[in-house]
């Protein structure tokens, strides 16, 4: 099996302006374009007002565009919300569902984001599916048992392979300047695809686990050296072309 190419993504959350999104995208674009082959894919994952200029802005560069949540069907009378088939018609090929911000600001259980997660890859996106545990419960020991729990209650009946990621992002290192060993990532990550193999056997091979949590230019290196690691989801570093960029220079 062809071995998993590693994912760059960045994860713009509320980003504060427009302009800020789209200058990201300019700079990041020219210097996709002036790489030449790159040894990862690069993932920018804007909200949703800024997909389609985000998406034109990176047209012909390599670099990917995402959502960063869509609803479980895919039209209707759902006020304020985007569907995945609009998210891939705005040009994107990813969605990032089940983020601890949309767990924790929209109460959005597992079992929604099992939906949300069908509902993206039934329009031809690639979910990526977060993961993670609270500080009290790292510090009870249950990490493990919540990782699993979430991931098996999100993780849709048919997902496989390669149409599916996931991002292990434990809450209490998103936004901190904290992350977790690199034994313990690696533990985390061995555990997920151990419960991929259970549920979708062979093919778990082929899905990319990311990381997420305080990813920078300086750490990028060692997490991604990691055992399991095929990847990192990044917030506040993917703010800036430079940082980014070098995350991406980053991969093995
Ligand atoms: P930070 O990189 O700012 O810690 O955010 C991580 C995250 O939540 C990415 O989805």
């Amino acid at each position: 099996m062809a071995p998993r190419r590693p994912l760059i993504a960045g994860n713009w959350k509320m980003i504060a302006s427009s302009r800020h999104g789209l200058a990201l995208a300019a700079e990041l674009a020219a210097r996709a374009k002036g790489a030449g082959a790159m040894k990862c894919d690069m993932l920018l994952c804007p909200p949703a007002t800024l997909i389609r200029q985000v998406s034109e802005a990176v047209a012909g560069s390599g670099l990917a565009v995402g959502g960063q949540d869509c609803h479980a069907a895919p039209g209707g009378a759902h006020t304020g919300d985007v569907s995945a088939v609009l998210l891939a018609e705005a040009g994107c090929s990813f969605v990032i569902v089940g983020h601890s911000e949309r767990r924790r600001d929209h109460d959005e259980t597992s079992e929604m984001v099992r939906d949300k997660a069908a509902a993206a890859r039934a329009a031809g996106l690639t979910p990526i599916i977060c993961v993670g545990e609270s500080e009290a419960e790292r510090d009870a020991g249950e990490t493990l048992a919540v990782v699993r729990s979430q991931l098996e209650g999100s993780l849709p009946e048919d997902a496989a392979g390669a149409d599916t990621a996931i991002a292990y992002e434990p809450v209490w290192a998103i936004g901190t300047a904290r992350t977790p060993t690199g034994a313990e990532i690696a533990e985390v990550h061995g555990h997920i695809r151990h419960r991929l193999a259970a549920v979708m056997g062979e093919e778990a091979q082929r899905t990319r686990i990311l990381y997420g949590g305080s990813v920078t230019s300086g750490n990028a290196s060692e997490i991604l050296a990691t055992a399991e690691v095929d990847g990192v989801l990044v917030g506040t570093a993917s703010l800036e072309a430079d940082a980014f960029w070098r995350i991406g220079e980053s991969c093995p």
